[in-house]
């Protein structure tokens, strides 16, 4: 069987539970106020899908509430998101389109704006994404440009989304030209997961989501990356949660992306352009655990990383099913780098590791690019 195949696991004793509307227990939910312009409140909680309309009439006062989400998703989920918007006084009507990333472009776009104005939505309404990131990125454009914005909702149901999509405010949709292309910042009204919610998630996605979490502990959080794999399984709310805190803590002083938040890059750089050379056949999540890999060697022999801090961010990726070799040489992992569409002129700015929890920005000519990758790359 393909190694990657395997994934992480989530325990799966309650399958299903956040459709049939698991009781709250308000002891669990944990609630992380972003200070943005607005600012939101993500909750976190086992069984919150059952109780985003009560936690939305709060928030939101009466409205129309659309409802965005995958064929997939919907079908797990949209019934018990859709009685519990309805019991709390919303209308409520539904749009769901077909699931993956090559849906996440201008027709579906169009699509939803169509149907937006033909149900006739106005500016005080809500849309709510009810998925993964693509459903996010898709949705929250859509509630950008339309009526020149609007307010939505983020019900994110990967762990990828919960950790990293469905917070901060970009939103956007992929051209032929390349992913996330068009897009505008947008901050969701809030973002609501229900953590019950990962219990579907084939294993695969569940590793694609730990990349990033493994991504935060490695910039600021060397007690979450002590306590991993095991944490996965063991405290998926506080995982979200703390990961959530942390990417607030770049993006919220940095909503435009100009700083602070080139942090969260950590692995992405070399991990764009190893997705690049696979033609997209990989998972983001390996390309970011091959490139935080490679970065941590390269700082390792440069002398600007701790002794040992390689080692122990390859052996967490293996323990989470991540792989930690990119199959991509130096020079063409350059020449990927080089024609990406989205590469900012003459400088490169690298997320360098000097030890876990502890990461630095360094811009350098992009030629020195390369010498960067032979040194992370080298056995
Ligand atoms: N806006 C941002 O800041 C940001 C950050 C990171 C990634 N992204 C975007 O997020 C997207 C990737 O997100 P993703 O991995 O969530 O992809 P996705 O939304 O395509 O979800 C992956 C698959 O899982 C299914 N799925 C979703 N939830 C499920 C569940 N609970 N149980 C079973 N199946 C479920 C979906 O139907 C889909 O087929 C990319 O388009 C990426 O560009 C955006
Ligand atoms: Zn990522």
């Amino acid at each position: 069987m393909d190694e990657r195949r395997q994934g992480t696991r989530f325990s799966s004793d309650a399958e299903g539970a956040g459709a049939r509307g698991t009781a709250v227990n308000p002891t669990d939910e944990r609630i992380v106020h972003f200070d943005t312009s607005p600012g939101y409140d993500v909750h976190v909680a086992p069984g919150l899908l059952s109780s985003c309309g009560a936690i939305l009439s709060d928030t939101l006062g009466r409205c129309m509430m659309v409802v965005v989400s995958d064929d997939t998703v919907a079908g797990l989920y949209l019934p018990a998101v859709h009685a519990s918007l309805e019991d709390a006084g919303f209308d409520v009507i539904d749009y769901v389109f077909p699931h993956g990333e090559r849906n996440k472009g201008l027709d579906t776009l169009a699509g939803l704006l169509e149907f937006l104005a033909t149900h006739r939505v106005s500016r005080s309404d809500c849309i709510v994404a009810l998925g993964g990131g693509v459903v996010g990125d898709l949705a929250g454009f859509a509630a950008a440009v339309y009526l020149r914005g609007i307010r939505f909702v983020q019900v994110p149901t990967t762990l990828l989304a919960a950790v990293d999509a469905s917070i901060g405010g970009k939103t956007g949709v992929d051209l032929s030209a390349g992913k996330n292309m068009a897009g505008a910042f947008h901050q969701p009204s809030a973002v609501i997961c229900d953590t019950d919610t990962f219990d579907t998630l084939p294993p695969e996605l569940v590793s694609e989501g730990a990349a990033e979490v493994l991504k935060y502990g490695v910039l600021r959080d060397p007690d979450l990356f002590d306590r991993l794999p095991h944490v996965m399984h063991a405290d998926r709310v506080d995982v979200v949660a703390r990961c959530v805190e942390h990417k607030r803590h770049y993006v919220e002083p940095d909503e435009q992306d100009h700083g602070a938040r080139r942090f969260l890059n950590l692995g992405h750089t070399v991990g764009h352009a190893i997705e690049l050379c696979s033609g997209y056949s990989l998972y983001h999540g390996e390309a970011v655990a091959m490139g935080m890999a490679c970065v941590a060697r390269s700082c390792e022999r440069a002398g600007e990383a701790r002794p040992g801090t390689s080692e122990r961010i390859e052996t967490t990726c293996m323990a989470l099913s991540l792989p930690t070799r990119s199959p991509y040489d130096a020079a063409e992992l350059f020449a990927a780098a080089a024609s990406d569409k989205k590469r900012e002129g003459d400088e490169i700015t690298i997320v360098g590791i000097r030890d876990i929890g502890q990461c630095f920005l360094r811009t350098m000519p992009f030629a020195g690019l390369e010498d960067f990758l032979v040194r992370g790359l080298g056995e």
